[in-house]
């Protein structure tokens, strides 16, 4: 019988991982279906739970779902433990297990789809919501010289950096917007929602150092504010169209135990986009 997931969100009608699980799925020669399920805002649970009954074996969780489906995991990864939210379910055999990929797919774009090494260099993490949350733990593994979290609300970005102090080595710090002027950066990423909003966050001048990389978790056809301004001012900028293609080869490795290859998906997305 072929084994059924789902992404489950809302909104969830714009989502392109059905069409990244069926490609997937046909290059590693897996018999899954995978559909796209609208949760209502106060139905998660209920949505979770009538899927499992319908023989769904997984699910991917999306906005605004990614902390509920944390509490709602029976087991869960460390990975997923440390950032507080799920992205990814397996319903094994009596339970629900969460993992999280997010963070793992935004390293996996850096370091192999654009050859953005991590280590060493100087990270400026815009945000302090669940993407920056989800992303701060595989960013910390890869050995930063220095990661500041910055964020509109400066207390959450000081949450934060109290929560990951440990996995850090004393290299994380978190500065307000307007604290961060006269400091430069290799890295810069974008995990705030402003993109959505058409804006871009209101970041001080001369923070890009010389070929540094601005990153905006999110994807359009065109730059993002957040690029645009980079690219602006020199910054060499990538969106997070490789992200969502990494993280969803991860929740794959996670439910089916295989690990697809990632770059022709990519670029088919690249051009459809
Ligand atoms: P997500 O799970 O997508 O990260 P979230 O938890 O609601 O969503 O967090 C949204 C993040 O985007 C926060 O860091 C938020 O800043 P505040 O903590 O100050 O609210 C940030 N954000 C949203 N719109 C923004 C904007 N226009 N400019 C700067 N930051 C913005």
């Amino acid at each position: 019988m072929t084994d059924r997931y789902a992404v489950i969100g809302n909104p969830v009608a714009h989502s392109r991982s059905p069409d990244i699980h069926a490609a997937f799925a046909r290059a590693t020669a897996q018999d899954i279906e995978y559909l796209r399920l609208l949760a209502p805002l106060q139905g998660f649970a209920a949505a979770v739970e009538s899927f499992r009954g319908a023989d769904g074996r997984g699910a991917s969780i999306t906005v605004p779902f990614k902390e509920e489906a944390f509490r709602l995991s029976d087991a869960l990864s460390d990975r997923a433990r440390t950032a507080g939210a799920v992205n990814t379910l397996r319903f094994d055999p009596g339970r629900i297990y969460g993992d999280n990929t997010d963070g793992i797919g935004l390293v996996r774009d850096l370091t192999q789809n654009l050859g953005i090494a991590v280590a060493g260099r100087r990270v400026l993490l815009v945000g302090a919501g669940g993407a920056a949350r989800g992303a701060l733990g595989p960013l910390l593994d890869q050995n930063p010289a220095s990661l500041v979290i910055a964020n509109r609300t400066e207390m959450r970005a000081a949450e934060l950096a109290v929560h990951f102090a440990s996995a850090a080595a004393g290299a994380l710090a978190a500065l307000s917007f307007a604290a961060l002027s006269g400091r430069q950066f290799d890295i810069v990423i974008n995990a705030t929602a402003a993109s959505l909003a058409g804006e871009a966050p209101p970041l001080p001048g001369g923070l890009y150092a010389a070929a540094a990389l601005a990153y905006d978790m999110m994807y359009a056809k065109h730059d993002t504010p957040f690029m645009a301004l980079a690219r602006a001012q020199g910054a060499q900028v990538a969106d997070g169209l490789g992200m969502l293609v990494e993280q969803a080869a991860e929740s794959f490795f996670v439910w089916r135990g295989v690990r697809p290859a990632t770059g022709t998906v990519l670029e088919a997305l690249r051009r459809a986009c």
